[in-house]
């Protein structure tokens, strides 16, 4: 198993190419089922969780072909995927394939409406809480799926195609959205979807569900409007800029102090976390190629923040918040009220010398004057690059394990610090 060994110490200066959202790019693959033209998606990350989700089209006879620069060519840059179902020869997603990750489930959703028909294992993905979903089937159920569990399987039927209706999520969830959209695409008549995810990613989606001819309106907002069609063309889509990719790099520069700019990110997309970096006393500048980031010697500022969904603070960037706020001058404070379960990366912050305590969802940081390098382990996704910001502002060495955690959802990380100075390295193995 890889792991990345960082020497801490070193500011950033330069520039970090921000890669394509690995959030979009997961459920815009999967948006491919419902068509049997192809579909072209420019600016796909080269990500773990990419390859395992082109394994789970190919299952189920989707031709996938993946071109563009690889890792370490000069101006690599995103790849672009051409997807083809024009044949769906089997509508069942099992365990082995969709356990590795969470978002693979979605898969239900264009099957049910395109086959009329989906068998698609209960998910797994990153350990941090529960995360049921029950929401996602009640979505297919409003719109006349027939749900059964067996054996750990969702098995979801609509012989007769399914039907719009009005879907009400009692709680704002992404994954459900998608898959509420998904499922309405195709049906015959109206869906209406209350208090939907306004995430940026799912109106990326549903631009280029539009570019494929479905109708949709209000994506972006908490109420959404479709109107079914019969069939979805092909189109080409460009994948949005990873905001939590954007974000962490901030966070990185804030940490180790600097100025970098981070290429192709789009302010709008994380003004949350952008207003929050500014009040830690680092300068944020949105620019024409993107956000600059910069700190020069003064001391952080502590801050006190919640998350929220959209257009609130990403829980996906709280980790790495945290691992900025050990270094502050001052107690600050983090609660996480989307997803119980996500601070494991609490003990292992502890170990490079974090002093942190929690009170039920509420972690109480208390900023030291430094931090020291030791070996500590990755625990899933967002955790895991959460001790790499940690450890680049650690003194002497730190060594990540379990690094394929990372893999999953941050591009050529070693590649893009390094390229800025910071003293990070693969150790293969
Ligand atoms: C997506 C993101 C993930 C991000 C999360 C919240 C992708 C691939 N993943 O995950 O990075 O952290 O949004 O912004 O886009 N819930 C239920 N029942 C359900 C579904 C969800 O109770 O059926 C709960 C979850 O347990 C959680 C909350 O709703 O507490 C939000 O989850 P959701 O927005 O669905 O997260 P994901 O779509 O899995």
């Amino acid at each position: 198993m890889d792991r990345i060994r960082i020497t801490g110490g070193k500011p950033l200066h330069g520039k970090i190419p921000i890669s394509g959202a690995k959030n979009a790019a997961l459920p815009l693959m999967i948006a491919s089922l419902l068509t049997e033209d192809t579909l072209v998606l420019d600016n796909v990350p080269h990500l773990a969780d990419v390859v395992q989700l082109q394994r789970i089209l190919n299952n189920h006879g989707v031709d996938v072909t993946l071109s563009g620069k690889r890792s370490g060519e000069a101006e690599h840059a995103g790849q672009t995927v051409k997807i083809s179902a024009e044949t769906i020869v089997d509508t069942v997603a099992p365990y082995d394939l969709v356990s590795k990750m969470r978002a693979s489930f979605w898969v239900v959703a264009p099957l049910v409406a395109r086959m009329g028909q989906a068998r698609v294992s209960l998910p797994g993905g990153c350990a941090i809480g529960t995360r049921p979903v029950d929401l996602l089937i009640m979505a297919l159920e409003r719109l006349g799926a027939n749900i059964e569990i067996e054996a750990g399987d969702v098995i979801a039927t609509a012989p007769k195609g399914l039907r719009g209706g009005d879907i009400v999520f009692p709680k704002v969830t992404v994954g459900g959205t998608h898959v509420a959209i998904m499922a309405a695409v195709l049906a015959n008549g109206t869906t209406v979807i209350e208090n939907a995810a306004q995430e940026p990613e799912v109106k990326d989606v549903a631009d280029c569900l539009v570019k494929m001819g479905a109708k949709i309106s209000g994506a972006g907002t908490s109420r959404i409007v479709i109107e079914g069609v019969s069939k979805l063309g092909p189109t080409r889509h460009s994948v949005l800029p990873d905001r939590i990719e954007t974000g962490t790099y901030a966070f990185a520069v804030a940490m180790t102090g600097g100025d970098v700019l981070l290429e192709g990110a789009r302010p709008e997309l994380l003004q949350s976390a952008l207003d929050l970096l500014a009040e830690t006393g680092a300068t944020v500048t949105a620019t024409n190629e993107g956000i600059r980031v910069a700190r020069n010697g003064a001391g952080l500022r502590p801050v006190t923040v919640t998350t929220e969904p959209f257009p609130g603070f990403p829980t996906d960037l709280q980790a790495q918040l945290m691992a900025l706020m050990t270094r502050a001058k001052g107690t600050s404070r983090i609660t996480e009220t989307i997803f119980e379960n996500r601070f494991m990366h609490v003990q292992e912050l502890a170990r490079l010398g974090a002093r942190i305590t929690l009170d039920g969802q509420t972690a109480m940081i208390e900023g030291v004057d430094r931090l020291k390098g030791a070996p500590v382990m990755a625990t899933d996704l967002r955790a895991s690059v959460s001790l790499v910001i940690a450890a680049l502002a650690a003194e002497g060495e730190t060594v990540v394990n379990r690094v394929y955690h990372l893999d999953r959802g941050f591009e050529r990380l070693e590649e893009k610090l390094g390229a800025c100075g910071a003293m990070v390295e693969r150790i293969s193995g």
